[in-house]
């Protein structure tokens, strides 16, 4: 079931909790709402759950206008951070309880919970009761429990935030495993964005109630829309730097510092505002290069940690902070200076923030 949200809107008192949003979600689509807390995540799955109504705006399930829907009439199913099961229930009637309330004959709401509990792997727990389960455990009955009448809509609120680390990373490949089996059109609200990266189609990004970016997780990572989400999605973060344009020279040049870089390829730069902001992702950085001619900076380094695959380097560009990430098959011995050349890197405007120009290695000879 394809999603349609226009101009919604849910205002509490003086606070806009979502302003004026407006996105489509594919049919059979996993989409992350995504940003800090308190940016309007839960506020938004709510309206779609029907359990706050939107103080403007509309919301489209398929064709249907379902603003004035109860939730139990909009086929969705939602699991919660906090599994909300029912402790004195067995897992087979925590699963069975929707169709028992539903008033589906026993024989088939039975044959419907065991299907489900077989999908999410907890089909040897069914007489279990929820306190004799693990917190992933628990979770899974949460998710059976919420697809066991066949919904169009499944809605997650932060359901992986209880879970330990490791676990975390494993019920959430089991998230996209069961979405994808049953091909689900589903809204998974997180503040986590390694999670909304790992198992997203789309990436809904909010800020204080208002829609930053709406794409695919690698273009939100490599195209961010704005200097706050480039600073949102990446760990280590981005390295930022404030700059002005010479456009004479064609280049930008970082402030405080005597540190510049060239505007390689096609650009205008006579567009460009005078005060810029630089974004370079740690990863961006690297000390070699085949063919082609890219910028290249000097990083005087203070720290150097190897972690198996990568190698994080701290130091400083010029006056500022600079961490860079370069594989550890680089022999570095013990260098205090190193030339790193610059694969990718975004410009903003210091004034709006919005980004103007990326460049990703285009353009370079
Ligand atoms: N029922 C409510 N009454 C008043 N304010 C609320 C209510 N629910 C949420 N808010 C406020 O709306 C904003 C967004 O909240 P919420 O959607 O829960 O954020 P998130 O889920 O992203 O952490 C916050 O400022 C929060 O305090
Ligand atoms: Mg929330």
């Amino acid at each position: 079931m394809e999603i349609k949200l226009t101009n919604l809107a849910m205002d509490f008192q003086q606070t806009k909790a979502v302003n004026d949003l407006t996105i489509t979600i594919q049919d059979g689509h996993l989409v992350s709402i995504l940003g800090p807390s308190g940016c309007g995540k839960s506020t938004t799955l709510n309206m779609l759950a029907g359990l706050y109504k939107p103080t403007a705006g509309e919301i489209y399930f398929g064709d249907k206008l379902v603003n004035q829907v109860e939730p139990e009439h909009r086929e969705i199913g939602m699991v919660f951070q906090n599994y909300a099961l029912y402790p004195h229930l067995t897992v087979l009637k925590n699963i069975m309880f929707p169709l028992k309330m539903a008033k589906v004959n026993k024989k088939e709401a039975f044959e419907r919970a065991t299907e489900m509990a077989k999908l999410v792997q907890i089909d040897h727990l069914l007489d279990r009761k929820p306190g004799q389960l693990s917190g992933g455990q628990q979770q899974r009955v949460a998710i059976a429990r919420a697809l066991v009448k066949n919904p169009k809509v499944l809605l997650l609120d932060e359901p992986l935030s209880n879970l330990d680390a490791r676990l975390r990373l494993e019920m959430r490949e089991e998230i996209r495993r069961i979405q994808k089996e049953v091909g689900i059109t589903t809204i998974f609200v997180t503040h986590d964005q390694e999670e909304a990266m790992s198992i997203s189609d789309k990436i809904l990004l909010m800020r204080d109630g208002t829609l930053q970016q709406y794409t695919t997780p690698l273009e939100m990572y490599d195209k961010p829309s704005n200097l706050f989400v480039s600073q949102f999605m990446g760990n280590p973060p981005i390295n930022i730097y404030k700059a002005t344009v010479n456009k004479e020279l064609k280049r930008v040049e970082l402030k405080n510092s005597n540190v510049h870089i060239p505007l390689l390829g096609n650009v205008d730069v006579t567009k460009f505002p005078e005060d810029v902001i630089v974004g370079i992702r740690p990863e961006s950085f690297v000390s070699e290069t085949s063919s082609k001619e890219l910028p290249q900076v000097s990083i005087s380094i203070n720290l150097i940690e190897r972690t198996g695959r990568d190698t994080l380097l701290s130091g400083k560009i010029g006056e500022q902070q600079v961490r860079a990430l370069i594989s550890s098959k680089q022999q570095l011995g013990n260098v205090e200076e190193l030339s790193l050349y610059i694969t990718e890197f975004t410009v903003f405007d210091s004034e709006t923030e919005n980004s103007i120009w990326y460049f990703d290695g285009e353009g370079a000879q």
